[in-house]
C-alpha cells in the first residue's frame, strides 16, 4: 500500500498587512480560523498526518489547534522557504508525498487537492503546483511554463520584468512534493537580494534543474484568493458564502437573499427552512427542518433547534435548545435557555442570564406562554403550560409550577391556569 499522502501548512506569517494583533492563520473566515479551514481541507483530500509552522503569536495559535496536529515554531520569519527548513527534523522520516498549502489561501477545495495529488503521481514529476489564472495578477508570484507544459519557475511581483508581470498564471501557493526532493532543493536556495527572504518559490525553479515539476491550472478563481489584507479577508469571506449558501439551498434550505444572509460553514439546517434577509448563524448551530429564521435574527453557537420553529425579527439566541413549533417572533434575547416545544415566548422577552460572574439557565416548558417583555433572571423554570404575563419580572431561582399563572415585579403567582383548576375540580 501507497503511504498516506502528509500535510504541511505555513501559518507563521504575521500578515503585516492585515494591520492586526491577532496572528493571520487566526483571522476567522466563516467562522473559523483561517489555518483551521487548510486543515480539514487537506484531512478531507486523504492526509494522515498534519503540520502546521507558526511564528507569530506561536502559542495562541497551538491554543486553537486540535491536538493531533503538530505545530513546529518557526522563531524567527525569514520567508516561506525557510519555515520548510525549520519543519525538516519532523518530515524527513515521512514517507507519503507532502502537501504543502499556505494557511492564507484558506479557500482551496479538498477535491483540488485531490487532482493535484493525482497528477503529480501520473506525471511522475518531482512537484506538483496549483495555478490560476488572474486578470490581474498583481501581488502573486507569476508561473513561468517550460517545455511540454512543465513548470520552468515561479517568479514573485519585486523580482518580475515587465514581461513576466504580463504573465496571468499565478502561483497560488499549494502543491505536492517528493519530501526528499523537496529539501535537497530547498538547500540550495539563497536569500533573495531584495526582501532578504529564502523563498519557498525558489526550490520549484532549482528542482527543475534536475527534474519535472508539473502544474495544475484551478478553475475555480474563488478558491485561488491570497487574504493578506482586510479587503481581501472581506472578498474571501463573500465568496465562502456564496459556496456555503450554494450547499445549503441545494440541499433544500431557501435563502431568500444570499445577500444579506451569513452560515458559519459547519451549521447544520433542515430541509425546507428559510432563512429571511439580514440573518447570521453561527459556530456550529443546528436548525431542523420547516423553520423560519429572521429577517434580523442571530443564531449564535451551541443552540439547537428543533422542527418547525419560528425565530423572528430582532431576535438572538446563544447556547440555547428551542423544542419543536416553538415560537419566538420577535425583539428577544435568549442566551442560556431550554425551551420546550410549543411553547409561545412574547414578544420583548429577555433571559437574563449572565450576573456579572456567571451565567445561569432558563428553563421553559412545553406549551408555555411567555407574556410580551417578560425578563427571566436565571436560573428560573417554567412548568408546562404555565403563563406569565406581559412585564413580569421572573426572579432568581423561582420555579413556576405546571399550571401557574405569574404576573408583575416581582413576579408572584396568580393563580392556577384555568386547564389545571378543572383538572382538579374534575378529579374530586
Ligand atoms: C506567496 C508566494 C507567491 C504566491 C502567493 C499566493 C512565496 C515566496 N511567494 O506570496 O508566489 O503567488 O503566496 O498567495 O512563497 N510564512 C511563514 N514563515 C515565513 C514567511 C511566510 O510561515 O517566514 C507563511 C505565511 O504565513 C503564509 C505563506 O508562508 O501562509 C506565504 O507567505 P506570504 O508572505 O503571505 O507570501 P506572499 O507574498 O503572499
Ligand atoms: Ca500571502
Amino acid at each position: 500500500m501507497k503511504p498516506s499522502p502528509i500535510a504541511l501548512i505555513l501559518a507563521a506569517g504575521k500578515g503585516t498587512r492585515m494591520k492586526s494583533a491577532l496572528p493571520k492563520a487566526l483571522q476567522l473566515l466563516g467562522g473559523k480560523p483561517m489555518v483551521q479551514s487548510l486543515i480539514d481541507a487537506a484531512k478531507r483530500a486523504g492526509c494522515g498526518k498534519v503540520y502546521v509552522v507558526a511564528g507569530f503569536g506561536y502559542e495562541a495559535v497551538r491554543a486553537k489547534l486540535p491536538k493531533e496536529v503538530t505545530v513546529i515554531h518557526q522563531k524567527e520569519q525569514l520567508g516561506s522557504g525557510h519555515a520548510v527548513m525549520v519543519a525538516e527534523p519532523h518530515l524527513k522520516k515521512e514517507k507519503g508525498p507532502l502537501l504543502l498549502l499556505y494557511c492564507d489561501t484558506p479557500l482551496i477545495q479538498s477535491d483540488t487537492l485531490k487532482a493535484l495529488i493525482r497528477q503529480r503521481q501520473s506525471a511522475k514529476a518531482e512537484a506538483a503546483l496549483l495555478t490560476a489564472d488572474f486578470c490581474n495578477p498583481t501581488g502573486y508570484g507569476r508561473v513561468i511554463r517550460g517545455d511540454g507544459d512543465f513548470v520552468e519557475k515561479i517568479v514573485e511581483e519585486n523580482d518580475a520584468n515587465e514581461e513576466e508581470k504580463r504573465i496571468t498564471e499565478v502561483n497560488v501557493g499549494c502543491y505536492v512534493f517528493d519530501v526528499k526532493k523537496l529539501f535537497q532543493s530547498l538547500k540550495l536556495v539563497k536569500q533573495n537580494p531584495k526582501k532578504k527572504e529564502y523563498y519557498l518559490t525558489d526550490a520549484v525553479g532549482i528542482m527543475t534543474q534536475s527534474g519535472t515539476v508539473t502544474a495544475l491550472k484551478s478553475t475555480d478563481p474563488d478558491e485561488s484568493l491570497g487574504v493578506n489584507n482586510r479587503l481581501e479577508l472581506a472578498d474571501a469571506e463573500k465568496a465562502l458564502q456564496k459556496r456555503v449558501l450554494r450547499r445549503f439551498m441545494e440541499s433544500g434550505v431557501g435563502v431568500r437573499d444570499p445577500q444579506t444572509t451569513f452560515v458559519d460553514s459547519d451549521v447544520e439546517i433542515g430541509q425546507d427552512t428559510l432563512l429571511l434577509p439580514g440573518t447570521v448563524i453561527e459556530e456550529g448551530s443546528r436548525i431542523g427542518q420547516r423553520c423560519v429564521i429572521g429577517p434580523y435574527a442571530r443564531i449564535r453557537g451551541g443552540t439547537v433547534i428543533g422542527d418547525e420553529v419560528v425565530i423572528g425579527n430582532f431576535v438572538e439566541v446563544v447556547r440555547s435548545r428551542i423544542g419543536n413549533r416553538t415560537q419566538v417572533k420577535h425583539l428577544t434575547y435568549l442566551g442560556d435557555a431550554e425551551i420546550g416545544c410549543s411553547v409561545n415566548i412574547g414578544a420583548g422577552t429577555i433571559t437574563a442570564n449572565y450576573d456579572g460572574k456567571n451565567k445561569h439557565r432558563t428553563v421553559v416548558k412545553d406549551q408555555a406562554r411567555i407574556g410580551s417583555g417578560t425578563v427571566f433572571v436565571a436560573p428560573v423554570t417554567v412548568g408546562k403550560s404555565a403563563v406569565t404575563g406581559a412585564g413580569a419580572v421572573v426572579t432568581r431561582n423561582t420555579k413556576i409550577q405546571d399550571g401557574q399563572v405569574y404576573i408583575g415585579v416581582p413576579a408572584r403567582l396568580m393563580m392556577q391556569s384555568a386547564e389545571k383548576s378543572g383538572q382538579r375540580k374534575g378529579k374530586r
